[in-house]
Protein backbone atom coordinates (compact mmCIF):
# COMPACT_ATOMS: atom_id res chain seq x y z
CA UNK A 1 0.00 0.00 0.00
CA UNK A 2 1.19 3.52 -1.00
CA UNK A 3 0.38 6.11 1.55
CA UNK A 4 0.86 10.16 1.02
CA UNK A 5 1.84 11.71 4.19
CA UNK A 6 1.24 15.38 4.93
CA UNK A 7 2.09 17.31 8.28
CA UNK A 8 1.19 21.19 8.58
CA UNK A 9 0.52 21.10 12.57
CA UNK A 10 3.27 24.00 12.84
CA UNK A 11 5.96 25.77 11.28
CA UNK A 12 7.02 22.46 8.88
CA UNK A 13 5.27 21.22 5.85
CA UNK A 14 6.20 17.58 5.48
CA UNK A 15 5.15 15.69 2.37
CA UNK A 16 6.17 11.97 2.39
CA UNK A 17 5.11 8.17 0.17
CA UNK A 18 5.61 5.40 2.72
CA UNK A 19 5.40 2.24 1.19
CA UNK A 20 4.23 -0.82 3.03
CA UNK A 21 6.43 -3.00 1.13
CA UNK A 22 9.17 -1.02 -0.07
CA UNK A 23 9.19 1.58 2.85
CA UNK A 24 10.29 5.15 2.57
CA UNK A 25 10.44 5.88 -0.86
CA UNK A 26 10.39 10.00 -0.61
CA UNK A 27 10.23 13.02 1.90
CA UNK A 28 10.27 16.59 1.19
CA UNK A 29 9.91 19.15 3.61
CA UNK A 30 9.92 23.28 3.74
CA UNK A 31 10.83 24.94 7.40
CA UNK A 32 9.73 28.10 7.73
CA UNK A 33 12.12 29.52 10.07
CA UNK A 34 13.20 31.85 8.08
CA UNK A 35 10.12 33.40 7.64
CA UNK A 36 9.39 33.88 11.49
CA UNK A 37 13.10 34.32 12.63
CA UNK A 38 12.45 38.49 12.80
CA UNK A 39 9.38 37.68 15.21
CA UNK A 40 11.47 34.82 17.60
CA UNK A 41 8.55 32.28 17.14
CA UNK A 42 5.88 30.84 15.06
CA UNK A 43 3.43 33.64 13.67
CA UNK A 44 0.05 31.45 13.17
CA UNK A 45 -1.63 33.44 10.39
CA UNK A 46 1.53 33.45 8.16
CA UNK A 47 2.31 29.97 8.93
CA UNK A 48 -1.17 29.12 7.73
CA UNK A 49 -0.40 31.10 4.56
CA UNK A 50 2.94 29.85 4.16
CA UNK A 51 1.69 26.25 4.49
CA UNK A 52 -0.81 26.79 1.49
CA UNK A 53 1.75 28.32 -0.38
CA UNK A 54 3.90 25.42 -0.38
CA UNK A 55 1.86 22.00 -0.19
CA UNK A 56 0.81 21.47 -3.23
CA UNK A 57 4.28 22.02 -4.79
CA UNK A 58 5.80 19.58 -2.26
CA UNK A 59 3.53 17.45 -3.09
CA UNK A 60 4.31 16.63 -7.23
CA UNK A 61 8.30 17.16 -5.48
CA UNK A 62 7.77 14.05 -3.65
CA UNK A 63 5.56 12.23 -6.31
CA UNK A 64 8.33 12.87 -8.56
CA UNK A 65 11.39 11.97 -6.59
CA UNK A 66 9.72 8.78 -6.09
CA UNK A 67 8.40 8.04 -9.31
CA UNK A 68 4.90 7.58 -8.88
CA UNK A 69 1.79 8.93 -9.60
CA UNK A 70 -1.18 10.69 -7.86
CA UNK A 71 -3.34 7.49 -9.05
CA UNK A 72 -1.02 4.68 -7.46
CA UNK A 73 -1.82 6.27 -3.90
CA UNK A 74 -4.16 4.30 -1.41
CA UNK A 75 -4.17 6.18 1.02
CA UNK A 76 -3.47 9.95 2.59
CA UNK A 77 -2.57 10.12 6.10
CA UNK A 78 -2.22 13.74 7.20
CA UNK A 79 -1.71 15.41 11.14
CA UNK A 80 -5.22 16.51 12.18
CA UNK A 81 -3.99 17.34 15.81
CA UNK A 82 -2.65 19.10 17.74
CA UNK A 83 -1.60 22.02 16.58
CA UNK A 84 -1.68 25.37 15.04
CA UNK A 85 -5.64 25.33 14.03
CA UNK A 86 -5.32 26.92 11.02
CA UNK A 87 -2.14 25.04 9.89
CA UNK A 88 -3.92 22.15 10.47
CA UNK A 89 -6.43 23.21 8.08
CA UNK A 90 -4.36 23.37 5.64
CA UNK A 91 -3.17 20.03 5.35
CA UNK A 92 -6.61 18.55 6.26
CA UNK A 93 -8.26 19.90 3.49
CA UNK A 94 -6.00 19.33 1.01
CA UNK A 95 -5.18 16.02 1.93
CA UNK A 96 -9.34 15.41 2.41
CA UNK A 97 -10.37 16.82 -0.75
CA UNK A 98 -7.30 14.66 -2.71
CA UNK A 99 -8.62 11.63 -1.52
CA UNK A 100 -12.36 12.44 -2.32
CA UNK A 101 -11.25 13.17 -5.86
CA UNK A 102 -9.47 10.01 -5.89
CA UNK A 103 -11.95 7.95 -4.13
CA UNK A 104 -9.21 6.87 -1.02
CA UNK A 105 -9.35 6.95 2.48
CA UNK A 106 -7.99 9.80 4.41
CA UNK A 107 -6.14 8.96 7.65
CA UNK A 108 -6.43 11.90 10.56
CA UNK A 109 -3.03 11.13 12.70
CA UNK A 110 -2.18 12.65 16.20
CA UNK A 111 0.87 14.49 15.48
CA UNK A 112 2.62 13.03 19.04
CA UNK A 113 1.97 9.45 17.60
CA UNK A 114 3.61 10.06 14.37
CA UNK A 115 7.17 11.35 17.12
CA UNK A 116 6.50 8.25 19.07
CA UNK A 117 6.18 5.77 16.12
CA UNK A 118 9.16 7.51 14.07
CA UNK A 119 12.19 5.72 15.59
CA UNK A 120 10.35 2.70 13.94
CA UNK A 121 11.84 4.41 10.38
CA UNK A 122 15.52 4.14 11.46
CA UNK A 123 17.53 0.98 10.56
CA UNK A 124 17.37 -1.02 13.78
CA UNK A 125 13.62 -0.47 14.81
CA UNK A 126 13.22 -1.66 18.45
CA UNK A 127 10.21 -4.01 19.05
CA UNK A 128 7.06 -3.41 21.48
CA UNK A 129 6.56 -2.68 24.04
CA UNK A 130 9.26 0.53 24.83
CA UNK A 131 8.70 3.51 26.86
CA UNK A 132 8.83 6.83 24.46
CA UNK A 133 10.27 9.58 25.87
CA UNK A 134 8.46 12.26 23.98
CA UNK A 135 10.28 15.72 24.08
CA UNK A 136 9.23 18.63 21.35
CA UNK A 137 8.57 22.25 21.65
CA UNK A 138 4.93 21.79 22.86
CA UNK A 139 5.42 18.04 24.90
CA UNK A 140 7.43 16.46 27.52
CA UNK A 141 6.46 13.01 28.55
CA UNK A 142 6.85 9.74 29.26
CA UNK A 143 4.81 7.03 27.60
CA UNK A 144 4.40 3.33 28.03
CA UNK A 145 3.56 2.16 24.51
CA UNK A 146 2.68 -1.25 24.30
CA UNK A 147 1.76 -1.43 20.62
CA UNK A 148 -0.38 0.70 18.18
CA UNK A 149 -3.01 2.26 19.92
CA UNK A 150 -1.74 0.73 23.11
CA UNK A 151 -0.65 4.20 24.53
CA UNK A 152 -0.49 4.63 28.92
CA UNK A 153 0.98 8.41 29.92
CA UNK A 154 3.29 7.81 32.72
CA UNK A 155 4.42 11.24 33.14
CA UNK A 156 4.47 14.68 32.09
CA UNK A 157 5.35 18.61 32.43
CA UNK A 158 4.08 20.33 34.82
CA UNK A 159 4.69 23.66 33.16
CA UNK A 160 7.28 24.18 30.27
CA UNK A 161 8.08 21.81 27.74
CA UNK A 162 11.70 20.64 27.34
CA UNK A 163 11.99 22.34 23.53
CA UNK A 164 10.18 25.45 25.04
CA UNK A 165 12.76 25.66 27.87
CA UNK A 166 14.94 25.41 25.29
CA UNK A 167 13.75 28.26 23.04
CA UNK A 168 13.49 30.45 25.93
CA UNK A 169 16.55 30.19 27.55
CA UNK A 170 18.05 30.59 24.05
CA UNK A 171 16.07 33.69 23.92
CA UNK A 172 17.58 34.50 27.42
CA UNK A 173 20.84 34.04 25.97
CA UNK A 174 20.46 36.63 22.68
CA UNK A 175 20.14 33.54 20.40
CA UNK A 176 18.06 33.30 17.57
CA UNK A 177 14.86 31.38 17.45
CA UNK A 178 14.38 28.14 16.79
CA UNK A 179 16.75 28.15 20.24
CA UNK A 180 17.29 24.56 20.73
CA UNK A 181 19.71 24.17 17.94
CA UNK A 182 21.05 27.84 18.40
CA UNK A 183 21.93 26.51 22.13
CA UNK A 184 23.42 23.40 21.55
CA UNK A 185 26.01 24.72 19.26
CA UNK A 186 26.58 27.91 21.79
CA UNK A 187 26.96 24.81 24.35
CA UNK A 188 29.82 22.64 22.16
CA UNK A 189 32.35 25.34 23.62
CA UNK A 190 30.96 25.82 27.44
CA UNK A 191 31.97 23.70 29.83
CA UNK A 192 28.94 22.07 31.71
CA UNK A 193 29.96 21.63 35.05
CA UNK A 194 30.93 25.63 35.63
CA UNK A 195 27.23 26.56 37.06
CA UNK A 196 25.38 24.03 39.53
CA UNK A 197 21.96 24.70 38.16
CA UNK A 198 18.87 22.88 40.05
CA UNK A 199 17.41 19.34 38.56
CA UNK A 200 13.98 20.02 38.77
CA UNK A 201 11.90 17.07 40.17
CA UNK A 202 14.93 14.72 39.84
CA UNK A 203 13.52 12.86 43.02
CA UNK A 204 10.11 13.48 43.10
CA UNK A 205 9.21 10.01 42.74
CA UNK A 206 7.25 10.31 39.64
CA UNK A 207 7.68 10.70 36.52
CA UNK A 208 6.57 14.14 35.76
CA UNK A 209 8.86 16.74 34.46
CA UNK A 210 9.68 20.45 34.94
CA UNK A 211 11.44 23.21 33.15
CA UNK A 212 10.05 26.73 34.16
CA UNK A 213 12.63 26.88 37.07
CA UNK A 214 15.80 26.38 35.07
CA UNK A 215 14.64 28.60 33.18
CA UNK A 216 14.41 31.36 35.78
CA UNK A 217 17.80 29.88 37.39
CA UNK A 218 19.47 31.11 33.63
CA UNK A 219 17.73 34.49 33.55
CA UNK A 220 19.26 35.46 37.48
CA UNK A 221 22.90 34.15 35.42
CA UNK A 222 22.33 36.24 32.46
CA UNK A 223 21.76 39.55 35.11
CA UNK A 224 25.32 38.39 36.89
CA UNK A 225 27.45 37.10 33.90
CA UNK A 226 28.86 38.22 30.76
CA UNK A 227 28.33 36.94 27.06
CA UNK A 228 31.95 35.51 27.22
CA UNK A 229 30.16 33.23 30.28
CA UNK A 230 27.48 31.81 27.87
CA UNK A 231 28.91 29.16 26.34
CA UNK A 232 29.16 27.62 29.78
CA UNK A 233 25.06 28.36 30.78
CA UNK A 234 24.54 27.01 27.76
CA UNK A 235 26.66 24.00 28.64
CA UNK A 236 25.05 24.01 32.21
CA UNK A 237 21.37 24.08 31.24
CA UNK A 238 22.16 21.09 28.46
CA UNK A 239 23.61 18.98 31.72
CA UNK A 240 20.96 20.13 33.23
CA UNK A 241 17.68 19.08 30.95
CA UNK A 242 19.75 15.56 29.90
CA UNK A 243 20.34 14.99 33.89
CA UNK A 244 16.39 15.09 34.94
CA UNK A 245 15.53 13.42 31.56
CA UNK A 246 18.02 10.01 31.84
CA UNK A 247 17.70 10.33 35.47
CA UNK A 248 14.00 10.05 34.80
CA UNK A 249 14.19 6.97 32.01
CA UNK A 250 16.01 4.76 33.99
CA UNK A 251 13.13 5.45 36.53
CA UNK A 252 10.11 4.81 33.55
CA UNK A 253 12.10 1.65 32.52
CA UNK A 254 12.10 0.42 36.23
CA UNK A 255 8.51 1.43 36.77
CA UNK A 256 7.58 -0.36 33.88
CA UNK A 257 9.73 -3.69 33.69
CA UNK A 258 10.46 -2.29 30.14
CA UNK A 259 13.70 -2.70 28.52
CA UNK A 260 13.40 -0.23 25.40
CA UNK A 261 13.57 3.57 25.90
CA UNK A 262 12.82 5.28 22.63
CA UNK A 263 13.32 9.27 22.17
CA UNK A 264 11.26 11.48 19.82
CA UNK A 265 10.21 14.78 18.97
CA UNK A 266 12.64 18.07 18.28
CA UNK A 267 15.14 17.79 21.56
CA UNK A 268 15.59 14.17 20.50
CA UNK A 269 18.14 15.70 18.08
CA UNK A 270 19.99 16.95 20.85
CA UNK A 271 23.49 15.59 20.48
CA UNK A 272 24.38 15.88 24.66
CA UNK A 273 20.71 13.74 25.49
CA UNK A 274 21.42 11.25 23.04
CA UNK A 275 24.95 10.71 24.44
CA UNK A 276 24.21 10.68 28.06
CA UNK A 277 21.03 8.37 27.59
CA UNK A 278 23.03 6.01 25.30
CA UNK A 279 25.47 5.55 27.75
CA UNK A 280 23.54 6.28 30.91
CA UNK A 281 21.06 3.31 29.53
CA UNK A 282 23.58 0.57 28.20
CA UNK A 283 25.32 1.13 31.30
CA UNK A 284 21.81 -0.49 32.95
CA UNK A 285 22.05 -3.18 29.86
CA UNK A 286 19.14 -1.58 28.58
CA UNK A 287 18.67 -0.41 24.78
CA UNK A 288 17.75 3.70 23.60
CA UNK A 289 16.36 4.28 20.01
CA UNK A 290 16.62 7.91 18.31
CA UNK A 291 15.03 8.65 14.98
CA UNK A 292 17.31 9.60 12.36
CA UNK A 293 18.08 13.15 13.31
CA UNK A 294 16.12 14.05 10.46
CA UNK A 295 13.21 12.39 11.49
CA UNK A 296 13.95 13.93 14.81
CA UNK A 297 11.38 17.24 14.12
CA UNK A 298 8.37 17.35 12.50
CA UNK A 299 8.27 15.56 9.13
CA UNK A 300 5.52 14.26 6.42
CA UNK A 301 7.47 10.10 6.88
CA UNK A 302 5.93 9.88 10.45
CA UNK A 303 2.67 10.68 9.40
CA UNK A 304 2.52 8.57 6.33
CA UNK A 305 4.42 6.17 8.29
CA UNK A 306 1.70 6.05 11.49
CA UNK A 307 -1.22 6.38 8.35
CA UNK A 308 0.36 3.15 6.85
CA UNK A 309 0.26 1.38 9.90
CA UNK A 310 -3.22 2.30 10.83
CA UNK A 311 -4.61 0.86 7.11
CA UNK A 312 -2.64 -1.95 7.26
CA UNK A 313 -4.61 -3.15 10.76
CA UNK A 314 -8.29 -1.71 9.10
CA UNK A 315 -7.90 -2.63 5.26
CA UNK A 316 -11.54 -1.46 4.69
CA UNK A 317 -11.24 1.92 6.40
CA UNK A 318 -13.75 4.02 4.69
CA UNK A 319 -12.92 6.34 1.63
CA UNK A 320 -12.39 10.17 2.09
CA UNK A 321 -16.49 11.46 2.53
CA UNK A 322 -14.95 15.12 2.56
CA UNK A 323 -16.10 16.13 5.58
CA UNK A 324 -13.12 15.86 8.66
CA UNK A 325 -12.40 17.86 11.77
CA UNK A 326 -9.14 19.10 12.85
CA UNK A 327 -8.52 18.56 17.30
CA UNK A 328 -5.48 21.59 18.22
CA UNK A 329 -5.77 20.17 21.30
CA UNK A 330 -5.95 16.67 21.38
CA UNK A 331 -4.70 14.11 24.08
CA UNK A 332 -2.98 11.19 22.98
CA UNK A 333 -5.67 8.74 24.71
CA UNK A 334 -8.39 9.86 23.33
CA UNK A 335 -7.27 9.61 19.85
CA UNK A 336 -6.60 5.68 20.64
CA UNK A 337 -9.01 3.91 18.75
CA UNK A 338 -9.86 6.60 16.18
CA UNK A 339 -8.68 4.05 13.59
O1 LIG B 1 9.15 18.10 17.40
P1 LIG B 1 9.44 19.48 16.96
O2 LIG B 1 10.12 19.70 15.64
O3 LIG B 1 8.14 20.35 16.90
C1 LIG B 1 7.10 20.24 17.81
O4 LIG B 1 6.19 19.40 17.56
O5 LIG B 1 7.19 20.97 18.82
O6 LIG B 1 10.31 20.14 18.13
C2 LIG B 1 10.78 21.45 18.07
C3 LIG B 1 11.56 21.74 19.33
C4 LIG B 1 11.97 23.21 19.44
O7 LIG B 1 11.66 23.66 20.74
C5 LIG B 1 13.47 23.18 19.19
O8 LIG B 1 14.16 24.22 19.85
C6 LIG B 1 13.85 21.83 19.75
O9 LIG B 1 12.79 20.99 19.35
N1 LIG B 1 15.12 21.35 19.20
C7 LIG B 1 16.21 21.10 19.94
C8 LIG B 1 17.24 20.70 19.04
N2 LIG B 1 16.71 20.69 17.78
C9 LIG B 1 15.42 21.08 17.90
N3 LIG B 1 16.42 21.21 21.25
C10 LIG B 1 17.64 20.89 21.71
N4 LIG B 1 18.68 20.51 20.94
C11 LIG B 1 18.52 20.39 19.60
N5 LIG B 1 19.55 20.00 18.84
ZN1 LIG C 1 6.43 17.83 16.51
Amino acid sequence: MLVLGIESSCDETGIALYDTHAGLLADALHSQVALHEAYGGVVPELASRDHIRRIVPLIHQTLRQAKKALTELDAIAYTAGPGLAGALLVGASVAESLALALKIPALGVHHLEGHLLSPLLGDAPPAFPFVALLVSGGHSQFMAVRGLNQYQLLGETVDDAAGEAFDKTAQLLGLPYPGGPALSRLAQNGNPARFALPRPMLHSGDLNLSFSGLKTAVSLLVKTHQTEDYPDIAASFEAAVADVLCHKALQALATTGMERLVVAGGVGANQRLRAQLTMQLEKQGAFVAFPPLRLCTDNGAMIAYAGALHLKQRPDFPCSGGAFTIHPRWNLQDYAGAF
